[in-house]
């Protein structure tokens, strides 16, 4: 059982769809077409010198932290199952939709964003 104050349950949230010529906020950044990641697959996404993970998932597309929690493995290297990353280097798990730590080894969280579908386009919101 996971006992680490920083595996508590936080809300869910799927990610819309929004059809507008629009462009997102400030905050928002293009990742680039959602047809060209697959369902239960996961990309890396780099900004800021900083890595990413962005999932698609039968629930939406998601995103996170690009590296796990456990010893900075690259979770776009995992697998995805349902809505688990599975970290390639011990199997630690991670809801997508919340970042919860699932299993051990893994006991942090990983910091998720929000993510909007723009005209076929994944946008990520990620603050300067
Ligand atoms: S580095 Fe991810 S579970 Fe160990």
């Amino acid at each position: 059982m996971l006992t680490c104050a920083s595996c508590a349950q936080s809300s869910i949230a799927r990610s819309p769809t929004i059809n507008s010529s629009q462009e997102p906020g400030p905050d928002w950044r293009r990742v680039g077409p959602a047809d060209e990641l697959d369902e239960e697959d996961v990309m890396p996404f780099e900004f800021n010198s900083r890595e990413y993970a962005i999932y698609h998932t039968r629930d939406g597309f998601f995103a996170s932290d690009g590296m796990c929690t456990h010893e900075q493995e690259p979770l776009a290297d995992g697998i995805v199952i349902d809505n688990v990353i599975v970290c390639p280097l011990h199997q630690g798990r991670f809801d997508v939709r919340t970042g919860k730590a699932l299993s051990a080894p893994v006991c942090g969280d990983l910091q998720t964003f929000p993510v909007q579908i723009r005209d076929g386009d994944i946008y990520v919101q990620i603050p300067y």
